[in-house]
């Protein structure tokens, strides 16, 4: 594959051209929340490649944490926010999203969410590492499902123009090196765009699809931040990986999210023996994600780990109805049966590179949500601090580009690829098949548990399959030679750091070292990974 700061060819006669104000990329919340913050004074176009409902937000379960319940406060919230990052948390950062999160999330319930409640009050669970109960949830176990219907009916009330199944390919770089739009290829008409504005905000969410298990939908393949990667934008922190404890693992089942809430109201691990496994473990079932994810996949050793219900009893099925429902369809009733799981990728705690107002090193370049990185998780997400960052973070950004208000950037300033025109290479013909390789290296060589040995296999095996890898223009293809560079990017910090903390555990590395309590820095064309501390 060529290394580029574009994926593919193309000239200025080639596209179709369009111009806006401010172009969001991603319709999850912390896309959607972006948009309507900025419409009120610019023209807002967002850009989704699937529909605007599917994004992680439509499928988050848990809940939405937030200091709001009587015995809580921003205080302890922060405290276990920092707790959970496990030494890398950005503290302004989550001072900011302890502080700001009751107003963002009073704003939602303004917009119509409605949270589960008891009695006309707000009820709050616990998940793991949190010290008080404070995560809000909707429908029991259908949160991002509640706030997603919100956002996109208020998005609808205003007049931003959204375009779905449009796939951003690239950003533009104008003459100064400034971002200036992006490229894009529009599945509705098959064609390519290129498409102007004053300022790109990067909302496109992880890149859980990388991994053979995951908790994430198909559209988590990490287009955004590869893209700004090869225009180059500086990532951070891309070996921190949370994989979740507990996803559904049954022969011919997706590797549907089995909620930490569950465990949080009292559902518990079993071995394939029947036992506890997590009595010896300090907080047993509510250690960080890490911990029992680890424990889990140890335990696996010995044979199959499952998911006990049946102390809720029929309760079940009115506070999980989703998973009680899902599980159901696979011939899984949890009232009398636990439920095999394991653990799946889940979130990337890395990412672009931002400053606290959701800058990045590329002018008129912000990101947000799980796409951007500016330390807030730490080396370890918080369960449920995903949804609040977004709404936080989205916000923050808004205020800085209403202040800088930069001008519309012009056609003749953009700077096309230096090697157009080409005979373009011939395209590989089996994304697919390369895609089934890039997703098992990445499991069964960079997942829950790394060394040395694995990660410089899983370089080699992937390096070899960049040299034979061309994308085509069309978006499975395209999407794989993002999986493919943000693989190779992901190996060389985990190699690089050489201890284990929070979402990065190496075994021949276990110890967390104080001399490493700093954040990775990767940019395109520098061979090694910097370190910086913030
Ligand atoms: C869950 O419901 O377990 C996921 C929530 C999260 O990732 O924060």
């Amino acid at each position: 594959m060529r290394d580029s700061n574009y994926l593919i060819p193309w000239n200025k006669n080639d596209v179709e051209r369009k111009t806006t104000e401010m172009l969001v990329l991603g319709s999850g919340i912390a896309g959607l929340f972006t948009a309507i913050k900025l419409s009120a004074d610019f023209k807002v176009t967002v850009l989704t490649k699937s529909n605007i409902r599917e994004s992680n937000t439509e499928h988050a379960q848990g809940g939405i944490a937030v200091a709001l319940n009587e015995d809580d406060s921003p205080e302890f919230h922060f405290g276990d926010t920092i707790k959970a990052g496990a030494g890398l948390c950005n503290i302004e950062a989550v001072k900011i999203l302890a502080e700001n999160g009751p107003e963002c999330v009073r704003e939602i319930i303004a917009m119509g969410a409605q949270f589960d409640k008891l009695n006309d009050r707000l009820k709050f669970t616990r998940e793991a590492a949190h010290s008080k109960s404070r995560v809000l949830h909707a429908k029991g176990d259908a949160t991002g499902e509640e706030i997603e219907k919100v956002l996109v009916a208020d998005i609808k009330k205003r007049s931003i123009e959204v375009q779905e199944n449009v796939f951003v390919i690239d950003l533009l770089i104008n003459n100064q090196g400034a971002v200036a739009g992006v490229l894009a290829l529009n599945n509705n008409t098959g064609r390519l765009e290129a498409w102007l504005a004053k300022a790109v905000i990067l909302a496109t969410g992880g890149l859980g699809r990388l991994y053979k298990y995951t908790t994430n939908p198909e559209v988590t393949t990490g287009d955004g931040i590869a893209a700004a990667y090869r225009a180059g934008a500086e990532l951070m922190d891309m070996e921190f990986i949370q994989f979740h404890p507990t996803a559904l693992l049954l022969k011919g089942a997706p590797t549907f999210l089995i909620s930490e809430a569950a465990r949080g109201e009292g559902a518990k691990l079993i071995n394939s023996r029947g036992e506890y496994f997590m009595e010896s473990i300090p907080d047993q079932e509510l250690a960080p994600r890490d911990v029992v994810a680890r424990a889990i996949w140890n335990e696996m050793r010995e044979g199959q780990v499952f998911l006990d219900f049946r102390n809720l009893g029929t309760r079940v099925k009115e506070r999980f109805p989703s998973i009680y429902k899902n599980c159901l369809q696979y011939g899984i009733d949890l009232t009398t049966t636990p439920v095999p799981v394991g653990p799946a990728a889940h979130y990337l705690m890395g990412g672009v590179k931002v400053n606290i107002a959701g800058e990045t090193n590329l002018a008129n370049l912000y990101a947000c949500g799980e796409c951007a990185c500016n330390g807030v998780h730490g080396a370890n997400r918080l369960a449920s601090n995903s949804l609040l960052d977004g709404l936080v973070f989205a916000k923050a950004i808004t205020e800085r580009i209403r202040a800088k208000n930069s001008p519309l950037n012009k056609w003749e300033d953009i700077v096309p690829p230096a090697n157009y025109p080409v005979t373009a290479p011939k395209p590989s013909p089996d994304a697919e098949r390369m895609l089934e390789k890039i997703r098992e290296i990445m499991w069964s060589k960079v997942g829950i548990i790394r060394d040395a040995e694995g990660l410089k296999e899983a370089m080699d095996r992937l390096q070899v399959l960049w040299e034979e890898y061309e994308p085509d223009t069309k978006q499975k293809s395209l999407e794989v030679a993002n999986m493919l560079t943000l693989s190779l990017v992901i190996v060389q910090a985990a190699l690089s750091r050489q201890e284990s903390r929070g979402g990065h555990y190496r075994s021949d590395f276990p110890e967390t070292r104080n001399e490493w309590q700093k954040h990775s820095v990767q940019q395109r064309g520098v061979s090694h990974v910097r370190y910086v501390s913030i």
